[in-house]
């Protein structure tokens, strides 16, 4: 059962301020969304990160992100949920909460409030939320290309070590804005939300897409090589056929004869990461056989490492929570869906290579 989070009710305490001095030297050299490197081996230096986009608006990336997270928190986990819905941001109703007074945009834009400032508890045991903050503070953040998301990361990555947070989940905006996908590509495990309709699988297809265009770019960067990730992304666009057995995946081998280093360093780079796919909604069999197809293409034809995370049923408890103003798993903890979210936040721990802790 969900417990109630003590500190739900004191929005303006702080959580444990364990200020150790935390040295960001091994990511000071990251540039905005590219940490290249993620290894989960050092579990110790940051949390793992769950991203959850897809490519369209209302498809369930934050009924996932808040409930995944609350699940994730029920097996034993620190989990921070971070709404990065800027200027759309509502993860706090998924909460039953009203806009926080305190929100991302504080930290990062106004700078008028510290990253332990914004950690809000959330009415589950174990979880701490970031709002996004009201869309007006926004203004045009989102089109200003030289905005530096980098202080962010580090804080992310920093609530590791200063605050003993042990997951984070990430809930996109929709869309393949290019902060969007600079924190998709950052996260350990990227989980691309999709109903079961032609419009809503096109844009996961495209998402996937951008997320390795993203990839490659950041290689491009990184290894001082930016030409070489244009020729690889043209050839890539250019290629024959693009039947759905030979694809990406194929092209890379071909590419490799050319440029054999970049290439290899790209693998290594997606092997590190893993696409997952949920699909929301489904009402019938085809619906969730659609996750294991989705799985297969995504593999073969973009050659990314993809793992179907589950399938959530199309489920009326889902507004009823909304309309209680009660998180989703804790107001309806029996119904279909909080099991099928509860299997999915096991799979992700999976992924993860995580064990449950209770
Ligand atoms: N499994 C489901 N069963 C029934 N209704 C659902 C389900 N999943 C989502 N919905 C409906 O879809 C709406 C959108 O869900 P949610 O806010 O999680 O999507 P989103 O992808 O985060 O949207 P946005 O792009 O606006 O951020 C919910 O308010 C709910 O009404
Ligand atoms: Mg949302």
């Amino acid at each position: 059962m969900f417990e109630i989070n003590p500190r739900f009710k004191q929005q303006n305490a702080t959580l444990e301020a364990e200020l150790s001095t935390y040295v960001t030297q091994n990511f000071s050299a990251w540039k905005l969304g590219l940490p290249f490197d993620l290894n989960l081996s050092h579990p110790k230096q940051m949390p793992a990160v769950i991203a959850v986009g897809g490519g369209k608006g209302g498809v369930g990336k934050s009924i996932v992100s808040a409930n995944l997270g609350a699940n994730l928190a029920q097996f034993g986990y620190r989990v921070l949920i971070v709404d990065l819905d800027l200027g759309c941001s509502n993860l706090h109703s998924h909460f039953g909460v009203a806009m926080p007074k305190k929100s991302l945009a504080d930290f990062l834009l106004t700078k008028t409030a510290h990253f332990r400032d914004i950690m809000l508890p959330a009415p589950v045991q174990g979880v701490a939320f970031v709002a996004g903050g009201r869309e007006e503070i926004w203004g045009d953040f989102l089109e200003n290309p030289a905005t530096d998301l980098q202080v962010l990361w580090d804080a992310l990555v920093a609530s590791r070590q200063q605050y003993k947070v042990d997951i984070i989940v990430l809930d996109l905006g929709a869309g393949t804005h290019r902060y969007t996908m600079d924190f998709f590509s950052c996260a350990h495990l990227g989980i691309v939300t999709c109903l079961p309709e032609p419009t809503s699988i096109e844009n996961a297809y495209v998402f996937f897409k951008m997320a390795l265009w993203k990839l490659i770019d950041n290689m491009g960067r990184r290894l001082g090589q930016t030409e070489i990730a244009q020729d690889i992304k043209a050839a890539l666009a250019n290629m024959a056929g693009g039947s759905l057995t030979s694809g990406y995946a194929s092209c890379f081998r071909q590419l490799q004869l050319s440029y054999p280093g970049f290439i290899q360093e790209l693998q290594k780079t997606i092997q590190a990461r893993t696409v997952g796919i949920m699909i929301n909604q489904a009402r019938d069999q085809a619906d969730i056989d659609l996750g294991t197809s989705m799985e297969h293409i995504c593999q073969k034809y973009f050659g990314l490492p993809t793992r179907y995370v589950g399938y959530l049923n199309y489920d009326e408890s889902v507004l009823k929570s909304l309309k209680n103003r009660r998180l989703l798993v804790s107001d309806f903890p029996h119904s279909m869906i909080s099991k099928r979210l509860s299997i999915a936040a096991a799979q992700s721990l999976k992924i993860l290579g995580m064990q449950r802790r209770s």
